[in-house]
């Protein structure tokens, strides 16, 4: 082999090196954008299950006698407030489910379909943007807030599902 071809050679190898460097780099990068992503990795219904329904039940029945609020009948009246609205994204529940706000959107949607989809009036669907206007929002006190919210509900003639907080 002649100087020069030494010499391309060699450079040959650098540039491959340098190029499996770039790929492992490239990979190592690519978890990193996943994280980010606000994509769905199961269906709505996969994340109710998951995330929901053992306290909630399959059926949305909850376990009033334990302290779970059923949904059937009264998850409409509450999502159809802005109060409501605000209040469901800082339930507990839902806050420890840890979901990214386009997972949190489609499971609500779920809960809203299963449960107040055959309302007169079914509430608004939630967006992944709604829910993160309203996570940015602090509630001090989330049963306070619920007292008072159910309390004008109460009032103005809408059913609310019994709570084990006074
Ligand atoms: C560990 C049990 C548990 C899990 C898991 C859970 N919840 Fe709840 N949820 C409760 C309890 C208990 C309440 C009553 C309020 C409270 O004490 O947190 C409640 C209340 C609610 C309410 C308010 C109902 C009302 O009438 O005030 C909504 C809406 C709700 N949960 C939605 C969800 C959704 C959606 C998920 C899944 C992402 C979820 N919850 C997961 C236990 C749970």
């Amino acid at each position: 082999m002649t100087l020069g071809g030494r010499i391309l050679g060699a450079g040959l190898a650098g540039l491959m090196v340098l190029g499996a460097w770039a790929a492992m780099a490239a990979a190592g990068a690519r978890p990193e954008t996943r994280e980010t992503q606000a994509s769905l990795t199961f269906t709505p219904a996969a994340l109710y299950a998951l995330k929901c329904s053992g306290c909630h039940s399959p059926s949305g029945a909850g376990a009033p006698a334990s302290g779970i609020p059923p949904f059937p009948g009264f998850i409409g009246p509450l999502a159809r407030r802005d109060e409501g609205r605000l209040y469901i994204t800082h339930v507990p529940g839902v806050r420890a489910a840890n979901l990214a706000d386009a997972e949190l959107a489609a499971v609500l949607n779920y809960v809203m379909a299963e449960w107040a989809g055959t309302d007169a009036e079914p509430p608004e669907p939630f967006t992944a943007e709604e829910v993160a206007r309203l996570r940015a929002v602090e509630i001090e006190n989330v049963v306070a807030y619920r007292r008072t919210l159910v309390a004008t509900m109460a009032a103005e003639g809408d059913p609310v599902a019994d709570y084990p907080w006074p």
